[in-house]
C-alpha cells in the first residue's frame, strides 16, 4: 500500500504506522509531502518502509515513466496520515500541485484518511465541508480522536488515531470482507478467575473479570480460528463462535485444557489461582468453640507451564499472560523464560491501573527468538483492541503458515 505523510506535528506517529503495518505483513511505500518533510525525513520513512519515500511530482528517478499514475495505480490502498486540513482542502477541490495530490487524483484504489489538526481547524466550516465532500466521494475516515494537542493548553477533537488503530483499519480495507486468516488453526484459550472451595459454599477467588481472555476468544473466532475457550466464574455472556466450556478451579481448568489438546495455539489468559486449600471440607465449616479453623494452602499445577512444556502435542505458539505490579518488564521476561512460553503479554494490574475488571489495558508484548527477547509496549487499549492486535500479531507470525 501507498501511505502519504501530511505536514503535521503527527507526522512522526506516521513513522510508528509504517513499523505497524508492516507486522501485519503489509508492504508499505512512503510518499511525503513538502510540509512532511518539515517534521520528519524521507531517509527515515524510506529506512523503515525498506523502499526510497517519494518526494517530488517531477522526480527525474521516477517520472519518466509517468511515476505519480504507477503510484497511484499501483498499490491496494492510500492511507492519509496525517491528513492535515490543506492536504483535505486540496483533495476535495482536486488540486493536483504536487506528488501527494496528483496521486490522489490519478487514483482508482480505497483512500483511508486520518486527519490531524488543531481542534479549531477541525471544527472550522471549510474543513467540515471538505470532510463532508470526501465522504461523499467515497474517502473512508480514520478518527480524529479527542485528547490533548501538541500546542500547551490545547485539548478537543483532532489528535490523529494511534497507529495501531489505523493499521488495523487498513488492514480491515485491505483484507477481502470474508478473508478469515486463522482458518483450519485450533486456539485453546483459558480465560477468568478460579474458585478455590474452602468448603461447599465459599471459596477463595480473585479479582480478574475474563473480559480480556473473552476478547482474544472472540477475536480469533472472527479470524475463522477453531476455538475453545475454558473460562472460571465469569459474568459474561459466551463468545459467539466458540466452544465454552466453564470450569471452577485450577485443577477443573487444567483438566479440561489437556482434554481439548492438540491446538496450534494455546492462550492463558486466566488468572489461576496460584492455591488451594490443602483440605477443603465436604461439609460447610462450622463455627466452633475451638476457633477459627486454620486453611493450609497448597500450590496448584502451573497451566501454562504444563502445557509449554508437554513434548509431543506442545502447541506451535504458547502465549502467556503476566500480571504484575511492579517491575514489569524483569519479571514479565523472567516469568517467560521460567514458564517456557513463547510470548508473554505483560500488565501492570496494581490497583491504580484499573486494569482488574476494568475495560482498559495497557499491554507489552514480550516475544522469544531463540535466546533473544523484544519488548514492543502497546499503547493504553481497550481489551477490544488489545484482543485484535493480539490477533493480528498471531495471523502475521503464523496465520499465513499450511495447518
Ligand atoms: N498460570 C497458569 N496456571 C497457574 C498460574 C498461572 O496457567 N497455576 C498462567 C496464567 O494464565 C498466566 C501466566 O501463567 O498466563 C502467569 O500468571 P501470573 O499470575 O502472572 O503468574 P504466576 O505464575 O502466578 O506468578 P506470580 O504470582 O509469582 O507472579
Amino acid at each position: 500500500m501507498t501511505l502519504i505523510i501530511g505536514g503535521g506535528i503527527a507526522a512522526y506517529k506516521s513513522l510508528d504506522l509504517i513499523r505497524r503495518l508492516k507486522d501485519r505483513g503489509i508492504h508499505v511505500r512512503c510518499v511525503m509531502t513538502r510540509a512532511a518533510q518539515q517534521f520528519v525525513t524521507p531517509l527515515t520513512a524510506g529506512a523503515l518502509a525498506d523502499e526510497r519515500c517519494y518526494t517530488d511530482l517531477f522526480d527525474a528517478q521516477s517520472e519518466f515513466d509517468a511515476g505519480h499514475i504507477r503510484l497511484a495505480r499501483d498499490t491496494d490502498l492510500i492511507v492519509v496520515a496525517p491528513a492535515t486540513a490543506d492536504l483535505m482542502a486540496k483533495m476535495a477541490q482536486g488540486h493536483a500541485d504536487d506528488l501527494a495530490t496528483a496521486i490522489l487524483l490519478a487514483t482508482n484504489r480505497p483512500v483511508l484518511m486520518a486527519p490531524a489538526m488543531n481542534p479549531l481547524m477541525w471544527a472550522n466550516a471549510a474543513t467540515k465541508r471538505n470532510v463532508a465532500q470526501l465522504a461523499r466521494d467515497g474517502i473512508r475516515f480514520i478518527g480524529p480522536n479527542s485528547g490533548e494537542m501538541a500546542e500547551a493548553n490545547e485539548a478537543g477533537i483532532g489528535r490523529m488515531s494511534e497507529p495501531l488503530e489505523i493499521a488495523a483499519a487498513a488492514d480491515a480495507l485491505l483484507r477481502p470482507p470474508q478473508a478469515r486468516p486463522l482458518t483450519g488453526k485450533k486456539i485453546l484459550i483459558t480465560a477468568g478467575p478460579t474458585h478455590e472451595p474452602i468448603d461447599p459454599v465459599r471459596y477463595i477467588a480473585n479479582r480478574s473479570s475474563g473480559k480480556q481472555g473473552f476478547a482474544i476468544a472472540a477475536s480469533a473466532a472472527e479470524a475463522g480460528a477453531d476455538v475453545t475457550l475454558i473460562s472460571g466464574p465469569v459474568d459474561l455472556d459466551d463468545p459467539p463462535g466458540v466452544q465454552m466450556i466453564h470450569v471452577e478451579s485450577a485443577r477443573d481448568m487444567l483438566a479440561q485444557v489437556e482434554a481439548a489438546l492438540p491446538a496450534d495455539i494455546a492462550i492463558f489468559a486466566a488468572a489461576v489461582a496460584d492455591w488451594r486449600v490443602a483440605h477443603a471440607g465436604d461439609q460447610k465449616i462450622k463455627k466452633t468453640a475451638t476457633g477459627i479453623p486454620p486453611l493450609a494452602l497448597i500450590e496448584n499445577p502451573d497451566i501454562l507451564a504444563t502445557v509449554a512444556k508437554r513434548r509431543h502435542d506442545r502447541p506451535k505458539l504458547v502465549i502467556g499472560f503476566a500480571a504484575e505490579t511492579e517491575n514489569l518488564i524483569v519479571n514479565a521476561t523472567l516469568k517467560l523464560a521460567r514458564k517456557g512460553c513463547d510470548w508473554i503479554v505483560a500488565n501492570d494490574v496494581s490497583p491504580a491501573t484499573g486494569v482488574m475488571g476494568g475495560d482498559r489495558n495497557t499491554v507489552h508484548l514480550i516475544t522469544r527468538m531463540g535466546k533473544q527477547t523484544h519488548v514492543d509496549s502497546w499503547p493504553v487499549m481497550t481489551k477490544e483492541e488489545v484482543a485484535d492486535a493480539l490477533v493480528a500479531k498471531i495471523v502475521s507470525t503464523i496465520g499465513q503458515q499450511p495447518a
